[in-house]
């Protein structure tokens, strides 16, 4: 079934629980989107697990609407959400209208996210003005790494979880759909998702929120230099992927590999005339 933001709304009121993961590429899109998921966002956490950086403020709107590209040719029935850049909404409005624009009428996305509560709040009234869906993120924003001091739970006291709170309710009333809750305390999420009426999308925020969200290589165990508190790994893919490359080479190696069913042939009289 195609997802909209009609969907997400909708799974809100009827209380059915949201799925989403990452996605940088058509081959994974196509599998993630056949496997049945809400929603795919090309996040800019690729900045960390495709091209390998130590955080995502380098990712640019070329490099999102490149990968949108891909991920959208896979995806039949997956909402597609792009992540905007650091830097490609804080300059002004039009900047921001600009290049959701761009994802959209580029890449193919069907949404836009962005980062940030009350110091984003005209982009996103300007992002939904001008029909674009925008979801939120709110809690351990990446993008403010340095402003945090590091990638640390945000939340844990009472003036921030309320400064989350409102910034979630101004969120919605400026016309998010749909809010991604990062590193926050679980009971903080809870409350947050009950003081809206859009869907929260979890990651690290416990399992209260209206719906979930992991980086595919984190939940296939595709990335396992640092794995996070909040990462379950449902599948030890990267060892597997580990244990065939290491085959291949071996049987490479000895001359095992290809087979004769992996080889083509020519006719015997084209080869005498060869020799
Ligand atoms: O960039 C990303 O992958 C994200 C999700 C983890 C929410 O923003
Ligand atoms: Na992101």
């Amino acid at each position: 079934m195609k997802n909209t933001v009609l969907t997400f709304k909708e799974a809100k009121i009827q209380g059915k629980k949201l799925t989403m993961l990452t996605a940088y590429d058509y081959s994974m899109a196509k599998i993630i989107d056949e496997s049945g998921i809400n929603g795919i966002l090309i996040g800019d956490s690729l900045g960390m697990v495709i091209k390998g950086d130590e955080d995502t403020l380098a990712v640019t709107v070329d490099e999102i609407i490149y990968h949108t590209k891909a991920v959208k040719k896979g995806a039949k029935n997956a909402l597609i959400v792009s992540d905007m850049p650091f830097l490609s909404y804080h300059t002004s409005i039009e900047d921001a209208i600009y290049h959701a624009g761009r994802m959209v009428k580029e890449g193919g996305a069907h949404a836009v996210k962005l980062e940030g509560g009350a110091n984003v709040l005209p982009q996103v009234r300007a992002i939904v003005a001008a029909q674009i869906p925008v979801m939120g993120h709110l809690g351990l924003t990446p993008q403010s790494v340095n402003a945090f001091g590091g990638f640390k739970v945000q939340g844990k006291s009472e003036e921030t979880a309320k400064q989350l709170i409102a910034d979630a309710v101004a969120l919605e009333e400026v016309g998010a759909f749909s809010i991604v809750l990062e590193g926050i305390p679980a009971k903080v999420a809870e409350l947050i998702s009950k003081a809206v009426s859009i869907p929260t999308i979890g990651i690290g925020a416990g399992r209260e929120c209206d719906g979930q969200i992991l980086v595919y290589q984190d939940m296939l165990g595709m990335f396992d230099n640092f794995i996070p508190k909040f990462v379950k790994q449902y599948a030890s893919v990267g060892k597997i992927m580990g244990e065939a490359i290491g085959m291949y080479i071996e049987e490479v190696e000895k001359g095992l590999f290809p087979e004769d069913k992996h080889t083509f042939k020519i006719d015997e009289e084209q080869l005498k005339k060869l020799y």
